[in-house]
């Protein structure tokens, strides 16, 4: 490495001592689908614990749980009823701290699922709050009195289709509620709103949680006299495809509800209650602008780590992927994802089939090098596609709730198979909560753990490298191509090459020689490279310079 990069080294914050999650690689389980351990066809805390071999194994050393709290699961569980408790559901508290018990054991961290935007309007707080005016709690959530019609009083719209507003007829006023009417939005700027959070942010670090991963940490706050929202001009960013989310939610130019300035203060205090701890804040930052997203993670008083969405939203077109990931790549603090609950399944975004998992698995080994922890979301590790569920079943309540519109996230949400035959391993129950989509065994965590070009394999060989590799945890990136269809980058001795076009072709090298240390396609470790690396379509590889130093 030579000394033109001092940018790219500040950018990295080679100089601070990594904290855990620097180093770690993450692991998204979404609840209700990893796995069912009482036969009621519903992922459980006791169905992780007993899986929770599998990701130590897998070599991730964080696990991020989806909510479990008591909910009427409208937004499956992201409709809180109460914060300090676990939904029958999905256990009891006592199986919340064995399953933590249990994964500290096999040196995993575990973090939660906090919804502070929301509660659900079973929450007792909202109870209360709609019971009178007066009421103490009444200012813990967004009241409003309708416009001069009657009507709503503003433009804004939900997340999940419809108006921002729903009427209470016992007090004559509307609440607000960026997501469903029975997720009554909180009042942020109530500063007893802030107090309570504290205290189950403690509640939880007393049960040993290890961080938390926020919802929505980008609307915490709206404008304090909720303007009207101006109609939307193509306000995406750089190098992103569209639609983010509903088109009625997208015709809105969102200035006033959602990434308000203020609402940083809320992670600089949580900080000063997470430091204590030595526990990780993990935004859901949903905003696209690299400069926007920054205001959010920084290191001194910020959010430890913001989810990077841009490649969740782009194609598979190599000038698309360079600009999210070199953007991303550039900001302390991310997280990278290529999917999740909410997303349709990177394999079938890039194309499905053999194509798509091959075009996941290659952006997964880009991701595994950058500056920021990289989390999978489960099924990733088995390139599952997303799972078919016929119309009947859908449960998601975008598809339900929105009708017509067809963007259900009911097919990245389907169950994990951990092995063939009825249930797959997932339940004993006759059927699971959704359906299983159209799979094979050969998509089963037992089948692939005994093939070793499984993509099962791929992942846990790519994640070992990782975790045995300190220049692909820390230190400046250097981006060695900027152009065409290979993307590439040094760091320190290590250099990690994808080629996201269909032809073979090749990357010139830096002085070598180098060795394979992992592809893609199993096949190469090994093999040395001087001059010239070559990649067929789609392919990826991690090389490692033998016998010389980087300098
Ligand atoms: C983001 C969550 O990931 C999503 O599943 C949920 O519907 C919304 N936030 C509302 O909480
Ligand atoms: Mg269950």
């Amino acid at each position: 490495m030579t000394a033109t990069e001092p940018q790219a080294a500040a950018a990295t914050g080679a100089a601070d001592a990594p904290r855990w999650w620097d180093e770690a690689v993450g692991y998204q389980v979404y609840i209700r689908s990893f796995a069912d351990s009482d036969g009621d066809g519903v992922g459980d805390l006791r169905g992780i614990h007993d899986r929770l071999d599998h990701l130590a194994w897998l070599g991730v050393k964080i696990v991020w749980i989806t909510p479990f709290y008591p909910s009427p699961m409208l937004d499956h569980g992201y409709d809180v009823a109460d914060y300090r408790d676990i939904d029958p559901r999905f256990g009891t508290l006592d199986d919340f701290d064995a399953l933590v018990a249990r994964a500290h054991d096999l040196d995993l961290k575990v973090v939660i699922d906090l919804v502070p935007n929301h509660t659900s309007d079973r929450h007792e707080w909202f109870a209360k709050a709609r019971s009178s005016r007066d009421n103490p709690h009444r200012d813990y959530y967004l009241w409003r009195d309708p416009a001069g019609d009657g009507g709503p009083p503003n433009n804004w719209k939900g997340h999940f289709g419809g108006d921002a507003w729903t009427y209470d007829e016992n007090t004559g006023q509307y609440w607000c509620h960026l997501f469903l009417p029975e997720q009554p939005d909180l009042n942020w700027r109530n500063p007893a709103v802030a107090e309570e959070f504290d205290g189950i942010l403690e509640f939880w670090f007393a049960r040993g949680a290890d961080g938390f991963r926020i919802d929505v940490a980008h609307a915490l706050l709206k404008h304090s006299d909720l303007p009207d929202l101006p109609p939307a001009e193509a306000k995406l960013a750089e190098g992103v495809e569209g639609p983010v989310e509903l088109p009625e939610f997208e015709s809105l130019d969102h200035v006033y509800d959602v990434d308000q300035p203020e609402v940083t203060a809320v992670y600089r205090r949580w900080r000063g209650l997470a430091d204590g701890h030595d526990a990780l804040l993990l935004g859901e930052v949903y905003i696209l602008d690299a400069d926007r997203f920054s205001r959010y993670v920084d290191d001194d008083d910020g959010l430890h780590l913001g989810f990077w969405f841009p490649p969740l939203h782009v194609g598979w077109d190599a000038g698309e992927l360079r600009k999210a990931l070199t953007k991303g790549a550039a900001i302390r603090g991310v997280s990278w994802v290529q999917g999740s609950h909410d997303r349709t399944r990177a394999a079938t975004r890039f194309g499905g089939g053999e194509l798509g998992k091959a075009r996941q698995l290659a952006l997964a080994t880009l991701m595994m090098g950058l500056p920021g922890t990289p989390f999978v979301y489960q099924g990733e590790e088995l390139g599952l596609l997303n799972g078919e569920v016929p119309r009947e079943r859908w449960a998601d309540p975008i598809a339900v709730r929105a009708g017509e519109i067809g963007h259900s996230r009911d097919g990245c949400r389907t169950p994990m198979l951990w092995e063939p035959g009825p249930g797959w391993g997932f339940t004993t129950a006759d059927d699971a909560w959704l359906p299983y989509g159209d799979r094979s065994d050969a998509d089963t965590v037992a089948v692939q753990r005994d093939d070793p070009h499984s993509m099962l394999r791929r992942y846990r060989a790519l994640i070992a490298l990782r975790n045995a590799e300190p220049d692909l945890r820390g230190g400046p990136v250097t981006w060695l191509t900027h152009s065409g269809p290979i993307l590439a980058y040094r760091r320190g001795e290590a250099i990690v090459a994808a080629n996201a076009g269909d032809g073979l072709e090749s990357l010139a090298l830096p002085a070598g020689p180098w060795v394979v240390v992992f592809a893609t396609d199993g096949k190469r470790a090994g093999e040395r490279e001087v001059e010239r690396a070559r990649l067929g379509g789609q392919a990826a590889v991690v090389l490692k310079a033998v016998g010389v130093s980087s300098t």
